[in-house]
């Protein structure tokens, strides 16, 4: 049994790693968001838009939930307020192994600079803002991706010595 949990950041890279991570271990891989959208047959703008974040963040929650409990083995992309919202830290951490994938704030700001507009919490916001909204939501959270069992910088994964960590976790 082998329930992998990736955190961190949007921009962080989970959802490229953890299907990585997957080939390379040969356990079904998840993404949360994209679950999320399959059975709301809703995109998140739209869930955002239409139901708020409360009800996102319930939704969120279940389908973790759903997913965690009915497969022995996988490896998991949760979005990036995943660990932040009802006690899903520590629900992960009773589950499997939950990893934080730590990038610096300014590789995050390039990269979510390109792709704003399909993010929710980013669309409505200008560059500087964007920085900012940045900096400030890292220190939000940095107390939940923190709670980790294992924390790996992604400046300088290397994808076979990761699964390695996975594997002696
Ligand atoms: C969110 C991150 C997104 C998605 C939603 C909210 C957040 O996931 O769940 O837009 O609160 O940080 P990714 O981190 O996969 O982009």
């Amino acid at each position: 049994m082998m329930k992998i949990f990736l955190i961190g950041f949007m921009g962080t890279g989970k959802t490229h790693w953890g299907r990585l991570l997957s080939r390379k271990m040969g356990l079904p891989f998840f993404d949360l968001d994209e679950q999320i959208v399959n059975s709301a047959g809703k995109s998140i703008n739209e869930i955002f838009a239409e139901k708020g974040e409360e009800q996102f963040r319930l939704l969120e929650k279940e389908t973790l939930h759903i997913i965690a409990e009915s497969h022995e083995s996988f490896i998991m992309a949760c979005g990036g307020g995943t660990p932040c919202f009802f006690n899903n830290i520590v629900y992960m951490k009773e589950m499997g192994t939950v990893v934080w994938i730590n990038t610096s704030a300014q590789t995050i700001f390039e990269r979510l600079l390109k792709e704003k507009d399909h993010r929710p919490l980013l669309r409505d916001l200008s560059d500087d803002q964007l920085k900012n909204f940045i900096a400030k939501k890292i220190a939000d959270r940095r107390i939940y991706y923190q709670q980790a069992q294992v924390t790996i910088e992604e400046e300088s994964i290397d994808i076979d010595k990761f699964v390695d960590t996975l594997f002696h976790a």
